[in-house]
């Protein structure tokens, strides 16, 4: 499901020139859970946004979920973002004046061009069903001000569920909550690995890797 060749990625640094991926390989099968950990600096973030897509500018092959990345235009890839993958970060990023429903359906409303729009209460109907798998059928008018911490991030999922993806990725996605929200949180992604979901989460923190079925380290560039 996700599939990275001989991965590079440099960047720019004034003068200098620091390679943070060098000749990186991973293999994520379909529906399998995967945790990439490795300490800050150590190229995770960059890892996720060229499998998510959100970074083009790599060398190497990356195919996931069934798209090579680097064969797509910028209008296929923001399609790919759209409807193939979903992401959850470690600063939920909900609008506070948006209730917990409205952030839900957000990316629903950034159709593709061409595709056939959904309705409002389409959008609402699949946001209330992603809201219901997190656990929060019941807090779907809240604002985000009125939710903890770990509930944010269950909105976040479920925003990240909304196109139904066949991947979920995950960039420290327990740094911002307690023990307790943040175990809640990975019995989540457990749960969506048993739906079918490919889930691949980067990490600095051993205990959402203890749930994955690969753990892989980030080490030099590469994995081991
Ligand atoms: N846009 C960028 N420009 C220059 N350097 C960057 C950029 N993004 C990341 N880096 C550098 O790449 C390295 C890895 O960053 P990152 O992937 O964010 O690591 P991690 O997520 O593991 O903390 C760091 O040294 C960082 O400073
Ligand atoms: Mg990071």
């Amino acid at each position: 499901m996700i599939s990275l060749r001989h991965i590079r990625k440099r960047f720019r640094d004034g003068e200098r020139e620091v390679e943070v991926l060098r000749d990186l390989d991973l293999d994520v099968a379909r529906g399998g859970f995967t945790a990439v950990v490795g300490p800050s600096g150590s190229g995770k973030s960059t890892l996720l946004y060229v499998a998510g897509g959100l970074d083009a500018d790599f060398e190497g092959d990356a195919v996931v979920a069934g798209s090579d990345l680097k064969s797509l235009s910028a209008r296929e890839r923001a399609a790919f973002r759209n409807g193939s993958v979903g992401f959850v970060f470690q600063s939920f990023n909900l609008l506070p004046a948006l209730s917990a429903a409205e952030n839900t359906l957000l990316p629903g409303l950034f159709v593709p061009r061409g595709a056939p729009a959904p309705s409002l209460g389409q959008l609402r109907g699949r946001a209330l069903e992603a809201l219901d798998r997190v656990g929060l059928a019941d807090k779907a008018e809240r604002l985000p001000g009125r939710l903890s911490g770990g509930e944010r991030q269950r909105v976040a999922i479920a925003r990240a569920l909304l196109s139904r993806p066949a991947v979920l990725l995950a960039d420290e996605p327990t740094g911002n909550l307690d023990a307790v929200s943040g175990e809640a949180v990975i019995q989540l992604f457990s749960a969506m690995v048993r739906d079918g979901v490919t889930v691949l989460v980067v990490t600095h923190e051993e205990r959402v890797s203890e749930a994955a079925e690969q753990v892989l380290h980030l080490e030099g560039g590469r994995l081991r």
